[in-house]
């Protein structure tokens, strides 16, 4: 989105910072893992994201608008992972980290909602919002049904 949609100085500053902080989290991850030996493994994308990328409008100004709530979705259902994960983690160590990445979740997804909100008009953000996490309800039922 940053190189497709340049123009949009503030969307782009806030990516940025967003990219940054999921590469900080995917080395902290990776520390986890060293430390107890567990080595990086292939890890074939999850049809989740796919079924949810198929739902953006191929059209703009729509693509860019479905491509924030996408985005934003995402970061809410890791947002809940991670507070599930916390939750029931018998490690507190561990659990205390999967609170932090829980809350970082959290800010982004409310990083692309402002971002769609700063774009488009609020109605439109929150009518298409709907509808995607409807799209998104059907996905994840037939995915884990
Ligand atoms: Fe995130």
């Amino acid at each position: 989105m940053m190189f497709r949609y340049p123009d949009n100085t503030k969307m782009v500053r806030e990516l940025t910072a967003i990219a940054r902080e999921e590469l900080e989290h995917f080395e902290l991850v990776n520390q986890w893992l060293e430390r107890r030996n567990i080595p990086l493994a292939p890890l074939s994308p999850p049809p989740y994201g796919a079924g949810l990328k198929a739902q953006v409008r191929p059209q703009e100004p729509e693509r860019f608008l479905d491509s924030l709530l996408v985005a934003g979705l995402i970061e809410a259902r890791s947002h809940e992972r991670l507070g599930l994960l916390a939750t029931h983690c018998p490690e507190p160590e561990l659990a205390k980290f999967y609170r932090g990445l829980m809350a970082s979740e959290a800010r982004h997804f409310g990083t692309y909602w402002i971002l769609a909100d700063t774009y488009f008009p609020r109605q439109i953000v929150m009518q298409r919002l709907d509808e995607l996490a409807i799209a998104e309800s059907e996905l994840l039922s037939t995915l884990h049904p």
